[in-house]
């Protein structure tokens, strides 16, 4: 028995035994099961992939050129009128098509004729129009006149507004009160004018108040008081806050984030509004000089352009003209980069060309445009720049001939342009157009022509899907060096197609172009100037998408690729150094792209990463040729795991920068890339 007993403990013991090592068994081959899941499925997407970048910061490829990152600016989705230039009154001078678009009567006007539109003809061809008003004893403020303004105004509480009014009367006690509303007809701020018996003249009445509520859809009263006739024109109310506190200035919270962004250089005006849809319409930049009320407004030709997208109540003020343009540019520290028709209108609309022997009036425009750019104080042109409140020279560089023409027909007027400028200016650079496309029929005849001529800076654009973006980074590598410079004067990643109305400034569109923009970075010898379009786009009056700068009336975002662009700009450094994966550019590498450069000023070493796949990597980066790096590098990160994702009045730092520290070890630094990010590394040499 005891024997027995013996037995079954023995059994009992071995068989506990047995489950222990086979219960261990299975825990192994579970870990085992695990690993190899981790290693099948979740390593890969966290920091798998293990690149080794090396960045050599001593050895130097090319200059970044000052103005490499800079802005283009055209009066394009209320830009200007609507946008940058800070006038409230929409059609202020009576000279849209329909005279009284954008104004209505209030009030019943007591006989018929009580308002007339008058036309002076040639008494004043720049500024025909005004608005004829008779008033009668017994319609004391129950008669007057309200101005929409652009999509409504956007007013602020406690904020001054300044009113102003060209008049003209033949009475001694006509009144004008004026009142600001909201949406819901309340007063949000007023005040009132008087004005004497003028006779014949016209005199400028102003007032300024207070506002008293914010709202971004007030529109403008004027009620009128007195007995007798009444002319008036110029009618306008500016805020106080514009750039730099100029009356009659610029929205400034617009101006901020281009000052912001520290362009290289401002390209102005255009875009398609240089060429106009047809000569009558193109730019001319002497009319845009000068008092405002001279200024002859002309109709915007992205009025009417997309029949998806009509503005009929868009037309160039030029209340933001020649002058202003340039002092823009000095005040955010760009290069003015000027842009003249070329002596043709859009080859998209009426392609209208002017005869060759009937050029010599355009070419003037470019000439007296240097010398009023340029000129001293006894030159024309400089005496008049000098009178508008700038007696300095602007110190322009660079002017540039046509936008987006092309043809034989352009090379033919550009050529005569170019003799004539060259003859008497020869330091000033021109920008010469390569058309529409980057690439095809047009573009290899212009660029093989302009070669020929030894273009200063070949004027490239592109529209493209953002595949388009990520498959072109290496575009520039093996463009010929030492010969004519890239401009890149439009470019953009479209998320449906050019002039879609469906376009996203979505981060799929923002990071494909910072992966291109890494291969205009390395390639910054064949590459001077790059720039991204549009510029700005006003929430309920744009034509054109993808826009890189988003505003209503009262407030503004920048999108995703805005961010691009200024993370680029800020960082542009002034040397590009090699950033290499086994020796090559990195231009696609397990989705990596890369560029480095070193700043000679702050003596930073700065490196551009974009990991444009949807996997966290991390890679190694080898610095050579730092003497001595600080033990942290600053990372700022652009990055969203969702490439739709956008920004929004609402959320309008959904997709911005982020900061963060790596640390060097000796001369190495393991860079975790998020899925789908954009990273600047900036390193203390
Ligand atoms: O940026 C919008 C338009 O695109 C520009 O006016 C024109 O140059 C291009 O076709």
């Amino acid at each position: 028995m005891i024997n027995q007993n013996k037995n079954m403990r023995k059994i009992f013991l071995n068989r506990n035994k047995y489950l222990r090592i086979s219960e261990t068994i299975r825990l192994w081959q579970f870990c085992i099961v695990i690993f190899v899941t981790c290693l099948i499925y979740v390593f890969p997407a966290y920091g798998q992939t293990t690149n080794l970048i090396t960045v050599k910061a001593n050895e130097i490829k090319a200059t970044v050129q000052p103005t490499m990152w800079g802005v283009f600016f055209e009066d394009i989705n209320m830009g200007a009128d609507g946008g940058i230039y800070a006038e409230l009154v929409k059609n202020r001078s009576f000279e849209f098509f329909k005279p009284m678009m954008g104004w209505t009567i209030l009030g019943k006007p007591l006989t018929e004729g009580d308002f007339l539109i008058m036309n002076r003809q040639k008494m004043d061809t720049a500024n025909p129009r005004f608005l004829h008003i008779t008033l009668h004893k017994n319609s004391k403020g129950s008669i007057g006149l309200n101005n929409e303004g652009f999509r409504g105004m956007g007013i602020k509480n406690t904020l001054g507004y300044d009113f102003s009014v060209l008049c003209r009367t033949s009475s001694d006690n006509i009144k004008m009160h004026i009142e600001l509303v909201n949406g819901n007809g309340e007063n949000i701020g007023s005040t009132s004018v008087a004005s004497t018996n003028t006779g014949d003249e016209w005199k400028k009445i102003s007032a300024s108040f207070i506002a008293t509520a914010s709202t971004p859809k007030a529109s403008m009263n004027i009620w009128f008081e007195g007995d007798g006739t009444l002319d008036i024109d110029m009618v306008s109310l500016f805020p106080k806050d514009t750039w730099k506190g100029r009356p009659g200035g610029m929205r400034a919270d617009m101006i901020q984030m281009l000052a912001d962004m520290k362009p290289g250089f401002i390209r102005f005006p255009g875009g398609c509004i240089v060429e106009g849809f047809d000569l009558s319409q193109r730019y001319q930049w002497k009319k845009t000089i000068g008092p405002i009320d001279q200024r002859q407004l002309i109709i915007n030709r992205w009025n009417f352009e997309f029949t998806h997208r009509p503005t009929p109540d868009y037309f160039q003020t030029f209340g933001l003209g020649f002058f202003e343009y340039f002092q823009l540019a000095e005040d955010i520290g760009a290069e003015p980069l000027p842009i003249l028709n070329a002596g043709m209108a859009c080859q998209f609309n009426s392609a209208e060309l002017v005869p060759i022997n009937q050029l010599d009036p355009y070419i003037q425009d470019a000439l007296d445009l240097i010398e009023f750019a340029n000129g001293d104080s006894t030159t024309r042109w400089g005496k008049i720049r000098a009178g508008m409140g700038h007696p300095t020279p602007f110190n322009m560089k660079m002017m540039g001939v046509g936008n987006e023409n092309w043809g034989p027909q352009y090379v033919e007027r550009l050529k005569i342009f170019t003799k004539a400028i060259k003859e008497k200016y020869p330091n000033i650079k021109l920008v010469n157009s390569s058309g529409t496309d980057p690439n095809g029929e047009r573009f290899d005849y212009l660029n093989d022509e302009l070669r020929k001529m030894n273009a200063d800076l070949i004027d490239e654009h592109y529209y493209r899907r953002p595949e388009w973006f990520l498959a072109n980074a290496n575009r520039y590598d093996n463009y010929p060096r030492n010969t004519s410079k890239i401009f890149a004067g439009e470019y953009a990643a479209q998320s449906d197609k050019t002039v879609s109305v469906n376009n996203k400034n979505n981060w799929q569109t923002a990071i494909a172009e910072a992966a291109f923009m890494t291969g205009m970075e390395r390639n910054a010898d064949v590459v001077s100037m790059a720039s991204y379009a549009p510029l700005f786009a006003h929430a309920d009056g744009w034509q054109w998408t993808p826009d890189m700068i988003w505003v209503n009336n009262l407030q503004i975002i920048g999108t995703p690729n805005y961010y691009v662009q200024k993370l680029f700009s800020i960082n542009k450094g002034t040397n590009v150094v090699p950033a290499l994966i086994d020796g090559k550019a990195i231009e696609g590498k397990d989705s990596l792209y890369a560029s480095a450069v070193i700043d000679k000023i702050t003596n930073d070493l700065v490196i551009k990463v974009v990991n444009a796949s949807g996997k966290e990597q991390t890679n190694s980066i080898v610095l050579e040729g730092v003497k001595k790096a600080t033990s942290q590098a600053l990372v700022t990160t652009l990055q969203s795991g969702d490439l739709d994702s956008a920004n929004s009045f609402s959320a309008p730092q959904n997709v911005a920068p982020k900061e963060s520290f790596a640390a060097i070890k000796g001369n190495k630094i393991n860079l975790t890339s998020l899925p789908y990010s954009f990273s600047v590394i900036r390193i203390k040499m």
